[in-house]
């Protein structure tokens, strides 16, 4: 039986890929801080092996984007290669290029740098985002950043589709592949249809870039991480992020699911 490492795997993509990798009748090993199979921390050296010990494989979800964690990537890696493991697949981000040199930049170098042949996934912006993580709405109101920009939102199921197959086939090394839903749309469109499935009446308000890192480092955010988010909602203001990308047909051979089948899906009561 193959064994895959989930690093993150309690996260919005990382617990949909465990269920596929083990509905496929793969071995998994969940991985977090907190919860899950092995106790696994970016900052403590000492749980690197015992979660490494007989995996085939890994994904890798990285600590955060405010600080360059390039070199803690590096003795994962290293540790992971003495264990045996054949294949890191890395959950990147689309947009990378938005922010040069910037932390996501440098462990992308270090994962190709490295000893274990990888493959990175650089999804746009997750559906997930509206149910689960910053864009979830309060009082009926989503606040971003966006203006008019257009992003074709990908549901985080059709990332962790991408990546079981990556895993179970153990194709794809040494190649970066980018995710997007099938269809750009505003925040004024995406509010609209997730109020329809959830059957509330919500509505989206645009902040400027500056009041929105302000109102960040005021809740005592850290910079670093605030500079990686202006970067990529920056690429949604601009327009710059608004193109869809091709990879979940190339890998899954299908299309990607749009908002609109994600929101009934997730969004609609029970
Ligand atoms: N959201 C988006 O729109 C978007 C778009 C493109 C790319 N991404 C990338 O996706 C990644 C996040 O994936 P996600 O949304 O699936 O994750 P998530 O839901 O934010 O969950 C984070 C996971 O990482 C674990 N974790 C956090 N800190 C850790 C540490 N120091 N050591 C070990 N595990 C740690 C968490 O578990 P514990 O807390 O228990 O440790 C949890 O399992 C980020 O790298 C982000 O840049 C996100």
């Amino acid at each position: 039986m193959t064994t895959f490492l989930i690093i993150g795997g309690t996260g919005k993509v990382g617990s949909r890929l465990a269920r596929l990798l083990r509905d496929a009748g793969h071995g998994v090993r969940i991985a977090s801080r907190t919860s899950g199979d092995v106790r696994f921390d970016w900052r403590d050296a000492e749980s690197y092996g015992p979660a490494f010990a007989g995996v085939d494989g890994v994904f890798l979800v990285g600590p955060g984007s405010a600080t360059d964690w390039s070199d803690t990537l590096s003795a994962v890696l290293a540790v992971a290669a003495g264990e045996g493991v054949r294949h890191a697949v890395f959950l990147s981000a689309r947009g990378v290029e938005f922010l040069p040199d910037g932390a996501v930049d440098r462990a992308e170098r270090a994962l190709m740098a490295g000893p274990v042949p990888w493959t990175i996934l650089r999804p746009s912006h997750f559906a997930q985002n509206f149910t689960e993580a910053m864009f979830v709405p309060e009082d009926g109101v989503v606040v971003a950043p966006v203006a008019a920009g257009a992003e074709p939102f990908i549901d985080a199921f059709d990332i962790a589709a991408v990546a079981a197959e990556v895993l179970g086939s153990g194709g794809w090394t040494g190649e970066i592949i980018e995710l997007s839903g099938p269809a750009a749309l505003t925040f004024d469109e995406a509010v609209a249809v997730l109020g329809e499935a959830a059957g509330q009446s919500y509505r989206f308000v645009d902040e400027g870039l500056d009041a929105h890192r302000e109102r960040l480092l005021a809740a005592g955010t850290p910079e670093g991480y605030v500079t990686w988010r202006l970067a990529m909602l920056g690429g949604i203001r601009s327009g710059d992020d608004s193109y869809v990308s091709d990879g979940v047909q190339r890998v899954l051979g299908r299309p990607a699911t749009s908002f609109q089948q994600w929101a009934e899906r997730e969004a609609t009561p029970a």
